[in-house]
């Protein structure tokens, strides 16, 4: 189908942070138009294990779980953009509730919450184990289709954003099809998947990064890339498969060859990362031990059911597991009303960059930045003026961009020279790769000389403290800058 519609909102994406976000511009009397390219069910929220952190005990409260999240960022979080994360966070699991959502409780009925890495105290909520990704992509899919102000676009792939005058003007489509609008909500997740060892479901590999790039925003932080320090290390096709880090919490330990334990394993999750794959390259082994017979399964079900289907029995073996690519702490740079720098576009979710995550994200924080940001963002998208009011000139995409598609050589040499350690040379190499992605990820690796949270380089072991704060980007035209926000 050609030709083109209005509509006030479009929201590209159906995780977590784009469903909450259509919701939350609907309960605003927006029309939204919410475009999914894949099925709800292969999005990466749908696969998230871990919960959502937010201080809800009497033991708790914001400002300490702010104080976590900044010693686990390295001191590169933007506070603001914590400070916002860790005070609004209650509500927004609030509002999870009132909209349908069941939360794990404990017998008196209270929340219950979960300990993972970086945490000084337990406050992650979960549902249904680790099957919280699940259980809020089914009850939130389930609102939005039965909400008459959203209308869902289901497989169907966003090619281009639609400019008018430096403004985000709209989306077009894969058919050609366009859709007009006063604002554009990127929330089209994360780019591990890019790197050839991933927790990540296929499609994750940053194409609402490219949409944003092409037209002009600004990315940054894109260096900045965490890996899981558990994906489980098979040969078969559960290879990758995230083991929560919450079975940690509940007494998981980390174990050598020798059955002895390397690392405190509640410790932040670049050290445990950086910890397992030391002990890979000492002993030149495939894996390390994850024991999780102490664990009881029934508090994991998932996990322990996708473990038996790979062979295994947590009960009564080590399960095997080694680092993956997981999360993107850069992205489409935005403000902490998701504001991208070209006009007319946001982003939410693990594809924005708001600097909440600094250059290492605290464990479950992404889920509470996917609604405490999808809230702020969909409030300021339905204030954004009408576009007739901008412009009356005709939108057009942006010149058409270079990047072909992805080949399996460039995910292998992204994990090869810009994995867990990086160095110059390596990057240097990867700055030629055919795929504009993964050059800009080396060029961002190459300005930031020095080792901070994820990004450890063996050329530059330490951090500088001049880059404390300091946010790589990547402006118009590929430009490579340095930024500190307010
Ligand atoms: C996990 O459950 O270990 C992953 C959750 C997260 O990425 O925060």
């Amino acid at each position: 189908m050609r030709g083109s519609e209005r509509s006030h909102l479009a929201v590209v994406g159906a995780g977590a942070a784009g469903l909450y976000t259509a919701l939350c511009a609907a309960r605003e009397g927006a029309r939204v138009t919410l475009v999914s390219a894949t099925p709800l069910a292969e999005s990466s929220s749908w696969r998230a294990q871990g919960g959502l952190a937010a201080a809800i005990s009497a033991q708790d409260s914001p400002e300490r779980h702010l104080t976590d999240t900044i010693v686990a960022g390295r001191r590169c979080v933007r506070t603001s953009a914590a400070r916002n994360l860790c005070e609004q966070a209650p509500a927004a699991v609030a509002d999870l509730e009132r909209l349908g959502v069941r939360f794990d409780t404990e017998g008196d009925g209270s929340l219950a919450l979960g300990l993972e890495g970086g945490h000084s105290t337990r406050r992650i909520v979960h549902a249904g184990g680790a099957a919280t990704g699940r259980r809020l992509v089914r009850s939130l899919t389930a609102l939005v289709g039965e909400d008459p102000w959203i209308e869902v676009l289901e497989r169907r792939r966003v090619t281009a954003l639609l400019l008018a005058h430096d403004h985000c003007a709209g989306i077009q489509l894969e058919d050609g099809h366009e859709i007009l609008t006063d604002a554009t909500v990127l929330a089209t997740g994360g780019a591990a998947a890019l790197f050839s060892r991933t927790t990540n479901p296929p499609g994750a590999t940053g194409g609402g990064l490219l949409l944003a790039s092409q037209a002009g925003a600004t990315l940054a932080d894109l260096e900045l890339v965490q890996f899981h320090p558990t994906a489980l290390a098979a040969s078969n096709g559960a290879d990758g498969f995230l083991v929560t880090e919450a079975v940690r919490g509940e007494g998981a330990l980390l174990l050598d060859a020798g059955g002895a334990r390397f690392v405190d394993e509640l410790a932040p999750r670049d050290e445990v990362a950086r910890a397992v794959a030391r002990q890979m390259a000492l002993t030149g082994a495939a894996s390390v031990g994850l024991d999780m017979r102490a664990v009881d399964p029934a508090l994991f079900p998932n996990v322990a059911s996708e473990l038996r289907r790979a062979g295994i029995d947590p009960k009564h073996e080590l399960v095997p597991v080694a680092p993956a690519a997981h999360y993107m702490m850069g992205g489409i740079a935005t403000d902490l009303h998701g504001r991208a720098s070209l006009p007319g576009l946001y982003a939410v979710g693990e594809c924005a960059c708001t600097g909440v995550h600094g250059a290492n994200r605290l464990a479950s924080n992404s889920l509470t930045e996917c609604f405490v940001f999808g809230a702020r963002a969909a409030r300021a998208a339905v204030r954004e003026p009408a576009a007739p009011v901008r412009s009356a000139a005709s939108p057009q995409p942006p010149p058409s961009a270079d990047s072909p598609p992805l080949r399996i050589e460039s995910r292998q040499a992204l994990w090869r020279y810009a994995g867990i350690e990086r160095d110059a040379e390596g990057l240097q190499q990867l700055s030629e790769d055919p795929h504009s992605l993964v050059r800009l990820i080396a060029r961002s690796a190459l300005a930031r000389a020095e080792s901070r949270g994820a990004h450890q380089r063996r050329d530059c072991p330490s951090a500088d403290p001049k880059l404390d704060g300091v946010h790589v980007t990547i402006g118009q035209d590929g430009e490579v800058g340095f930024a500190q926000w307010s």
